[in-house]
């Protein structure tokens, strides 16, 4: 499978679906990373793994549609079969989740629907969860609201703050449940009919 990815920041994410396809526990290539922002860490990380990347800057663009319009142009001449957000923080329009429906994923740090949103690990504190975790969902018009696909979870210590909770959630939790979807996904083992998703055929 061609994998596009989306990146804002340092690219953790990215940088444990480079890894997974590597060493082929995903059945697929990136073929382009795409930023909006030029300081993404994750740009040094596609660049050093041989992978075209690109930066698109929504200040370049007059609304949010010519950005969309522009990304999907980018995207489309590298022929993706799957697009993923790996902390990409741009809300998507219509159209850009239009183009790419049924094929794009999503990483959110938290039990969804729990703490959709920004500060996801300051909400799991401040509500006193005893759980908390990351989601990959499908993307669709709800911001962090798609299908579920896959969450991992974990115990919320009582010496933990922000930090050391976006840490876990980040190394126990995020760099492993998005390869285990990406690979579902590029084995056409993962599907999106309607709101409803199919993994092996199993309704989750
Ligand atoms: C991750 O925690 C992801 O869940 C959230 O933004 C962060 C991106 O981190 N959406 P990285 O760029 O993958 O390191």
């Amino acid at each position: 499978a061609r994998i596009a990815v989306l990146i804002s920041g340092e690219g953790r994410n990215l940088q444990a679906l480079i890894d997974a396809c590597a060493d082929r526990r995903i059945d697929g290539e990136i073929v382009c990373v795409l930023s909006n922002r030029a300081d993404a860490g994750g740009l040094l990380r596609a660049q050093r793994a041989g992978i075209a990347s690109e930066v698109l800057s929504h200040r370049d663009y007059v609304s949010r549609e010519a950005f969309d319009a522009t990304m999907i142009a980018r995207l489309r001449a590298h022929a993706p079969d799957i697009v993923v957000l790996a902390g990409f923080m741009r809300i998507l329009t219509p159209s850009f989740i239009a183009a790419f429906a049924g094929r794009m994923l999503n990483i959110h740090p938290s039990l969804l629907p729990r703490h959709a949103g920004l500060h996801t690990h300051e909400a799991a504190l401040a509500a006193g969860d005893a759980r908390h975790g990351a989601t990959v969902h499908f993307v669709n018009e709800q911001l962090d609201g798609g299908p579920l696909v896959i969450q991992g979870e974990l115990s919320v210590r009582p010496d933990d703050g922000p930090e050391s909770l976006a840490a876990r959630v980040m190394g126990e939790i995020e760099l492993k449940i998005y390869p285990q979807a990406v690979a579902w996904m590029a084995r056409g083992e993962l599907a999106l009919t309607g709101s409803q998703v199919r993994l092996r055929g199993r309704i989750l």
